[in-house]
């Protein structure tokens, strides 16, 4: 078996997405995650809401957009893994550093995400049971609390991984492609119930102008900043993901009407969380902004106090397990992927060995609210130096790297002519501006998110 694919890669036959649906649910698979319904809600309900999403749109319409383009069409072009990409793009030359932070940072990433991840899964466990089905704020706080301090975390990780670890083993269109075909549309349909139930409470319209109506006195430079990094966390950038998932997509896609669906699907994922998550803590009157523990601490408490609110609470935790999951799966592969073809690992081999290195130094991520609350690196636990060093130092670096090689240093020809599919497909004109904005706008507005990250503002 291991011989047979050594000798198809040798050959050059890879594996890769066999449906233009399967394209689509990857590569939204991998935009939806835990950034749509625990980070985006939070971020937002702190920032004032409304004029938040605002400044997010302008942001993912001049910087995310045309950077996600990019990644699939260097990946597509190369056919190759996040490293080899730029390799053969750029031969001799030190631009494969750019998929090598990628590749990097997806696995750091993974290190924090599947705890959170963990807590989810153990979440929808407990919403099953009635562990989390409360009565007041504290003892929704004080089992949040207690939970996280324990062992039973690390645990759940582990569950998080080897589930995560079955499906990469599968293959790319066997495991991947099948799996984010039949996961994301239940994805869907679970969060049209959620808003379904949330939209009808009494007082849901709080919630719903909270959305809606922009307080512009809440943005600040902060606030756009959040914005720009959300959009990059949000569209899976920066970290070799989109460049390997690019690389399994067939010469037919169109890769620019691809890019702008996932977006958009992906922005309107994020906005129905809020309309799950807000009317809902409206309606039994709790505040927005309660932070990253909205998720964990008042959607218990808030769903725990409305009719059929058991059975929502169930609904809504696997829907964000599902979300989690499809998103862990592209974090995976993107360094699966580089160990395969770069070291000539088989694909079981190299799966298991990421995800044994990931539960190792993962396990320093879970135990930070435990063992190692006490412990610090550049005076951050383990959890929040793994996603300041992600979100903070490498995504941005990456990104930017990539977007001086497209716009600098590749040429505009190769770049069109890929992204027409040779010319077939009037797409010229976008990607013609893009290049612009991607040739200036994007690397000063990610230069600027670098230097916030540390701290120079
Ligand atoms: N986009 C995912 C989310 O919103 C996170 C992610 C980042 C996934 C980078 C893959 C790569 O949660």
């Amino acid at each position: 078996m291991q011989n047979k694919t050594k000798n198809t890669q040798k050959h050059g036959q890879r594996d890769g997405f066999a449906t233009s649906l399967g394209v689509i649910a990857a590569t939204l698979g991998s935009a939806v995650g835990l950034g749509n319904i625990w980070k985006f809600p939070y971020v937002t309900g702190e920032n004032g809401g409304a004029a938040f999403i605002l400044i997010y749109l302008l942001c993912l319409l001049f910087v995310g957009l045309p950077v996600l383009i990019t990644e699939l069409v260097v990946g597509r072009k190369a056919k190759s893994n996040a490293v080899r990409a730029f390799k053969k793009l750029a031969p001799h030359q030190p631009w494969f550093l750019t998929g090598a932070a990628g590749v990097l940072s997806a696995f750091l990433i993974l290190c924090f995400y599947t705890t959170v991840a963990g807590w989810v899964y153990s979440y929808v466990f407990k919403a099953f049971t009635g562990a989390i089905y409360v009565t007041s704020a504290e003892s929704s706080r004080s089992i949040f609390d207690s939970f996280i301090t324990g062992w039973e975390p690390l645990l759940w990780q582990w569950v998080v991984l080897v589930v995560t670890g079955t499906v990469i083993m599968a293959g790319v269109s066997h495991g991947i492609e099948r799996v984010t075909k039949f996961l994301m549309p239940l994805l869907f349909i679970l969060l049209v119930l959620s808003d379904v139930r949330a939209l009808t409470l009494p007082n849901a319209m709080e919630g719903l102008k909270f959305l809606l109506e922009p307080d512009w006195s809440k943005i600040t430079g902060t606030a756009v900043l959040t914005a720009l990094g959300l959009s990059f966390f949000k569209l899976s950038l920066g970290m070799g993901t989109m460049i390997t998932y690019g690389s399994y997509m067939g010469e037919q896609e169109n890769l620019v009407s691809t890019a702008l669906k996932v977006a958009s699907s992906d922005t309107l994922v994020s906005l129905m969380a809020g309309m799950a998550i807000f009317p809902a803590v409206f309606a039994f009157g709790f505040e927005p902004d309660a932070g990253p523990s909205l998720l964990f601490i008042t959607i218990p408490m808030v769903f725990s106090s409305m009719p059929l609110g058991r059975i929502f609470l169930v609904l809504f935790f696997s829907l964000v397990a599902i979300a989690a999951t499809t998103a862990m799966i592209s974090l995976l592969e993107a360094p699966v992927a580089y160990l395969t073809e770069e070291r000539g690992w088989s694909r079981k081999k190299a799966t298991l060995l990421t995800l044994l290195a990931v539960a190792l130094l993962g396990a320093t991520a879970t135990l930070s609210f435990n063992l190692l609350a006490e412990f610090k690196l550049l005076g951050r636990t383990m959890f929040d130096f793994f996603d300041f060093i992600t979100s903070s130092v490498f995504m941005p670096l990456s990104g930017l790297l990539g977007a001086l090689f497209v716009g600098w240093f590749w040429s505009r020809k190769e770049l069109e002519a890929e992204a027409t599919n040779g010319g077939a497909l009037a797409n010229g004109g976008i990607v013609g501006i893009y290049y612009n904005v991607l040739k200036y706008v994007v690397p000063i507005a990610i230069t600027i998110i670098l230097l916030n990250g540390l701290n120079f503002f």
